[in-house]
């Protein structure tokens, strides 16, 4: 009798870590700064920008060039290509970016306001001669010319088209695009279906044996973080430093941005340099400890030995962080 007893307070102990658990990942409400708060009118009009070639030098270009919808809002090609041809990284998802501290690889920009590059002083895909290579002022200048645009930033800011402006609704934007529609969230939220039996064990190896959690952390999927995990250098880079570029801190070489894993199911590629093209790689990566031989790779990162069907499994959970409604956004 006594051990029964044992046994169901424990059961219950379980049950209410694992709810526990589950509630501790749902995606909170997007911060919105002060200075930039959202209406519809430029949520609308942020979207209409994100999609126009005149952002560019001699309209080559838009936003989703570099970050294809279809691919979870992430680049087509392992580094991706501008005005100055092939970069040195990949283009990360947009997805979930409203929820971080710092933008890019390597959190050299504060916010996503500063990240689409019209501040002053501030280089950024727009003005970043070697990406869409744009003069902000002529964007702007462009924009006031035609009467639906002035009229559109008008309702949005009560003043017509300025650079800030530009980056100020792009941001807006960009802070929709929350994976909350994903089968991950429906699950936390409470719909137990919504995700498999394997999608379930992959979740908890992603929390347990694996630790993945560590540093995809909850609430986010990401500790908004920088580490090394042994990502192998490719492309025209002889060495990419990553967050050692912004710190000039020698303990930050070759770390990076931890990324948010939504719709990364969708990606053609992984890692800051698109060092992996699909989900296999990636987890055989971190089974193998990333790469023990990086003398500055994160302490975190150990030999998993994961079997086959763990890794499918893990696979099968990641696959329920995309949110489908955002593979599929376009010009509006
Ligand atoms: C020429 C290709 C290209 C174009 C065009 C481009 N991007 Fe990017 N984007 C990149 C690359 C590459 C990175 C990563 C660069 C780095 O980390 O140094 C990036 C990073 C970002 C990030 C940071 C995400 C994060 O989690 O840190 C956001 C947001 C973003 N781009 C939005 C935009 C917007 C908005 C536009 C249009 C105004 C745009 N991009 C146009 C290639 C491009
Ligand atoms: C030590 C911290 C850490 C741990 C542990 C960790 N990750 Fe990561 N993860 C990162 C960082 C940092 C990156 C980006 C690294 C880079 O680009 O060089 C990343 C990248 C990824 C990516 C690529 C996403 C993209 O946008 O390119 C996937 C997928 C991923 N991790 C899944 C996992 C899984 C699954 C586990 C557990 C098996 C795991 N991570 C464990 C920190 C970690």
């Amino acid at each position: 009798m006594k051990r029964t007893a044992i046994i169901v307070a424990l059961l219950g102990l379980a049950g209410t870590a694992q709810a526990g658990n589950l509630s501790a990942w749902k995606l909170p409400p997007v911060p919105v700064p002060k200075d930039n708060p959202q209406n519809a009118a430029k949520i609308e009009l942020g979207h209409r920008l994100l999609f126009d070639f005149r952002l560019s030098k001699n309209d080559s270009m838009n936003c989703a060039s570099c970050h294809l919808p279809a691919a979870g809002g992430a680049g087509p090609t392992p580094r991706a290509f501008g005005h100055g041809g092939e970069l040195g990284r990949w283009a990360p998802s947009w997805v979930n970016s409203g929820y971080s501290t710092s933008l890019f690889w390597d959190g050299r920009a504060d916010s996503l306001e500063q990240q689409t590059g019209v501040f002053p002083g501030h280089l950024g895909p727009i003005s970043a001669p070697g990406e869409m290579g744009g003069d902000v002022d002529s964007i702007a200048a462009r924009l006031n010319a035609i009467p639906e645009y002035r009229k559109q930033f008008v309702k949005a800011f009560g003043s017509e088209a300025t650079p800030t402006n530009i980056g100020r609704a792009i941001a807006a934007y960009e802070r929709t695009l929350v994976a909350t529609g994903s089968p991950f969230q429906r699950y936390v939220n409470g719909d137990d279906k919504a995700i498999s039996p394997a999608a379930k064990r992959g979740f908890d190896l992603f929390q347990g044996k694996a630790r993945c959690a560590f540093c995809h952390t909850p609430p986010l999927m990401t500790d908004n973080g920088f580490h090394n995990i042994g990502v192998p250098q490719v492309g025209p880079l002889k060495e990419d430093l990553g967050r050692y570029e912004v710190t000039k801190d020698a303990a930050d070489k070759g770390k990076f941005k931890t990324p948010s894993l939504y719709n990364s199911a969708s990606f053609a590629f992984f890692m800051h340099d698109g060092a992996f093209s699909n989900l296999k790689e990636v987890v055989d990566h971190y089974s193998r400890g990333g790469n023990p031989k990086d003398a500055n790779q994160d302490p975190l990162m150990t030999r998993l030995d994961l079997s086959e069907k763990e890794k499918s499994d893990l696979i099968a959970f990641l696959k329920t962080l995309t949110d489908e409604r955002l593979n599929r956004i376009s010009a509006p």
